[in-house]
């Protein structure tokens, strides 16, 4: 018999197959999920190569299709994919919302992310499969079986929040990007880039969430040695409405004059909060030394030590020192 991992597999793949069926051969996907996909801006290779899907607005319309063909409850239900509530009554964790397949790196199928076609605030704006024993989040960065061999061959891997992020840098012809998704970004997240590149280039949203994400990512990313440029997005833009807002093209130049090293960017962004406050101001280089401090190679760290003290009109000794300061667990 095979094993309960593999058949866990197996029907999130067929779950897969379903919602693509329902997308595209049914009049509800094709008049909910397809038109939504489309007046975004998707277009039709990229929702396909992506197997993105549509789960009918009906309780068990899954649960119902899969046992009907000889799956059975528990590997829908330890999935995520059927829930059973207190009354025992089974029903489909994702109903009506246009369905984002995830995919370990192998290209199985492991979980969903399911985003609401609603306008509702009250309505989560995307259900995600829970943990099972296919899908470790903390260990999976959504998009990365399409974009492996891009980011070795490109020898950089473009870092987006979102789902919609990933399929519309794509479109915009640059392969080389996956996201945290679901997740906030985590250690093996980024060491699961590591073994790919080793540079980085954050692509998060231009909104508040976005920015504090991202400086908190970039610490964790020079934590584990790797190299890493922030690209940010004006006006609360994300990736996604931005590669749309500008098209394809622009897109693709705006990624390559607008990436900025760590400390430049962490510069920009809390200089933007201190104005001329010098004791803010202070506190901005003390922070900006901290995370060079979290840099490994002590002369990858004496290269953005040198950068710093130019940037910020500082004397290097000056860096320096407190550098060593934060280095021996003075500060
Ligand atoms: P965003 O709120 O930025 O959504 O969340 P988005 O990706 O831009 O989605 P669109 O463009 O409105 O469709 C970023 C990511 O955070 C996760 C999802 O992975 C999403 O893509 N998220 C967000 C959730 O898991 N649940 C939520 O309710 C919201
Ligand atoms: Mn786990
Ligand atoms: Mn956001
Ligand atoms: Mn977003
Ligand atoms: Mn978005």
């Amino acid at each position: 018999a095979q094993s309960a991992k593999e058949s866990l597999y197996i029907v999130s793949q067929y779950a897969a197959a379903f919602f693509v069926k329902q997308l595209w051969e049914t009049d509800e996907g094709k008049g909910i999920g397809l038109s939504y996909f489309k007046e975004r801006g998707f277009r039709e290779d990229i929702l396909k190569k992506f197997e993105v899907g549509y789960s009918p607005d009906v309780w068990d319309a899954l649960t119902q299709n899969a046992t009907n063909a000889g799956h059975k409850l528990e590997f829908l239900e330890s999935t995520g994919l059927s829930i059973k509530n207190d009354n025992g009554k089974i029903y489909d964790r994702f109903r009506g919302r246009v369905m984002f397949p995830i995919h370990n790196f192998t290209g199985r199928v492991i979980g969903f992310g399911g985003r609401t076609l609603k306008t509702d605030k009250n309505v989560p704006k995307y259900v995600n499969s829970p943990e099972s024993e296919i899908y470790h989040k903390s260990n999976v960065l959504y998009g990365l079986f399409h974009a492996k061999k891009a980011i070795r061959d490109l020898d950089n891997c473009y870092l987006a929040e979102g789902y919609a992020d990933v399929l519309s840098v794509h479109q915009a012809g640059i392969e080389n990007v996956v996201a945290s998704s679901g997740t906030s970004l985590t250690v093996e997240q980024i060491k699961l880039i590591g073994r790919f590149t080793q540079n980085i280039t954050i692509l998060f949203d231009g909104d508040a969430a976005g920015i504090k994400a991202s400086l908190r990512g970039l610490d964790m990313i020079l934590e584990e040695g790797l190299n890493v440029k922030i690209v940010s997005f004006p006006d609360g833009h994300d990736p996604d409405s931005y590669m749309h807002h500008v098209g394809a093209g622009a897109f693709k130049t705006y990624l390559e004059n607008n990436r900025k090293d760590f400390i430049l960017y962490k510069a920009n962004v809390l200089l933007k909060d201190a104005g001329d406050d010098p004791i803010k101001r202070a506190g901005i280089i003390r922070d900006i030394v901290e995370s060079i401090a979290k840099i490994p190679d002590q002369i990858k760290a004496s290269v953005f030590i040198r950068e710093s003290s130019n940037l910020l009109e500082i004397e290097e000794s000056v860096l320096l020192s407190e550098l060593n300061k934060i280095r021996s667990g003075k500060v």
